[in-house]
This record gives C-alpha cells, structure tokens and sequence, in this order.
C-alpha cells in the first residue's frame, strides 16, 4: 500500500483532488468510483472549484456510489442517492444518468445488486474508486465481518456504524437497518483505489487497516491485496501507525498528483 500522510485535512482532499484530476486529464471518461459519507466531500468540491474556475471538465465521467441505504427513497435528504446529486451531479455538471447508485427502494434488492454489479461491468469496471473507513474499519458499507471476496449485496449495518452515522439524521432511529453495498470482492476489482482519512477517530481503524493482518475483522485490511491502492491521511489519522519506514511523502519524488509522492510502505 502506498501510504501519504499529509499536514491536515485540507491537505487530505488536495492531494487526492490531484491524484483524481491527473487520471481524468488522461481519460475524461474515466470510471470513477465516489464514496459518501463525509471523508471525501472536500475532494468533490475540490473537484468543483476547479471545474467552475474552467481548468477541468467533469463532463465526461460516469460515476458509480458505493452504497445506497434501504428503506430512504432517492429524493430522501439523507440518501446517498441525494448526497451524489448535491455533492457530484449538479457540482460537477454532470448529466443525470452519469452517476449510479445501487437501486435500494426495488422490491427485489438481490436483483438490483446483481443488476449493480452488471452495470460497472458493462461500463468496463470502476478505474479510479475514492473511498472512506468507517471507524471500525469499514468500507462501503462492508462491516466486520464481511466475506473478503464478498460482491454487492444487502446487509446490515453495525450498532457502530449506525451510531455514527446518526449525526446525519433527526433521531438516531431514523437510521436505517440495512444497506445494498459493493461487496470487498467488487472493490478490489478497480484499477486504482485512493482511501482518504481525516481526524483521530478513524487512528486505529487506519493502523489495523494498514499495520495489521488481513482480516474480516477490519474489511479495509483487504485493501493489502490491491496492486495499487493509496492511502491519504492527515496527521490525526496516521497517528496510529507505527512502521514509520516510507509513510512520509518524499520531497521531489513526483507520482503525478502534485504535492512531491509518498514512498512505497510495502
Ligand atoms: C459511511 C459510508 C462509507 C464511508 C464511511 C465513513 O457510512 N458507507 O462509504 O466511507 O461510512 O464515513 P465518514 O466519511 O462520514 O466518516
């Protein structure tokens, strides 16, 4: 895994902002992989910016969510459906139908992942996917203890995550039970994978994620069979490692994304 640990949070969505910019300057229809949840709203509007100061044109991506949330209706506030359309869709001047999330108000979700699934295959697979941790280890919504080849599916969420996650609604029994999510083994499978991580919450997640065994205990850990996957971390975040060897970026040693690249952790 090549670990980049950078001064702040700020720094956190610069840094992949660029890592993402350079892919789609060398491939405006690029497949974009886009996690919610908060880790990776400053690369979006990173992205924005950008775009609205005329130096990028978004306008050719497709874009697949991770995760939908069963039980809220797409025009829900809270799902992730309405997060992509404030967040990518409108910000990023993206026509409607570029940006996929996982069918999860179908009656029959098991054909609706199987359908999901169809549909990234038939865009010939994700080539850059962002992605978050949950606080135990999360990704998308894979929980402990998540098959590490599992595809996407319903599932439930942990009484962690759903803990977590009741900053985003009205009373904490407004969030939902269940989810459809790309599985661990659908992950995988994109070309590139960029993890962001802000803030001492996600410290231990992170250290088991990078430092410890491959586990289903901690599904990020899955990430250490990913010929390509980056990890971008604040301070705060990285706080937990303990492998100091190649976590710090090396000045003057470019990899494309802008602020000097990072030495190889492994
Ligand atoms: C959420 C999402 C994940 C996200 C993670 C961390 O619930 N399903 O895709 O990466 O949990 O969330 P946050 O970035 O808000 O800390």
């Amino acid at each position: 895994m090549d670990i980049v640990i950078v001064p702040t949070a700020a720094d956190v969505a610069t840094y992949a902002a660029d890592v993402v910019a350079d892919r789609i300057a060398e491939e405006p229809g690029t497949v974009l992989g886009v996690a919610t949840g908060s880790s990776p709203v400053g690369i979006y509007r990173e992205l924005a910016r950008r775009r609205a100061e005329g130096s990028l044109d978004l306008a050719h991506l497709t874009c697949f969510a991770l995760d939908e949330y069963v039980g809220l209706a797409p025009e829900h506030p809270r799902s992730y459906a309405a997060y992509l359309d404030r967040e990518i869709v409108r910000p990023f001047g993206l026509a409607p139908g570029r940006v996929r999330v996982p069918d999860a108000s179908r009656a029959d979700l098991e054909e609706a992942a199987e359908e999901y699934e169809q549909s990234i295959a038939a865009a010939g697979g994700i080539d850059l996917q962002i992605l978050g941790i949950g606080t135990n280890g999360h990704i998308g919504f894979n929980e402990p203890v998540s098959s590490l080849s599992s595809r996407t599916r319903v599932t439930a969420l942990s009484a962690q995550t759903r803990t977590d996650n009741a900053r985003f609604f009205d009373r904490p029994q407004d969030v939902p039970t269940h989810c459809l999510t790309q599985g661990l083994g659908t992950i995988l499978e994109a070309r590139r994978v960029l993890l962001v991580a802000q803030g001492e919450r996600k410290a231990a997640a992170v250290a088991a994620a990078v430092e410890g065994p491959v586990a289903a205990r901690c599904p990020a850990s899955v990430l250490q069979f990913h010929p390509r996957a980056t990890l971008v971390l604040d301070e705060d975040a990285a706080s937990g490692l303990t492998l100091e060897n190649g976590h710090r970026p090396v000045p003057g040693r470019g990899d494309g994304a802008g602020q000097g690249g990072s030495g190889p952790a492994s």
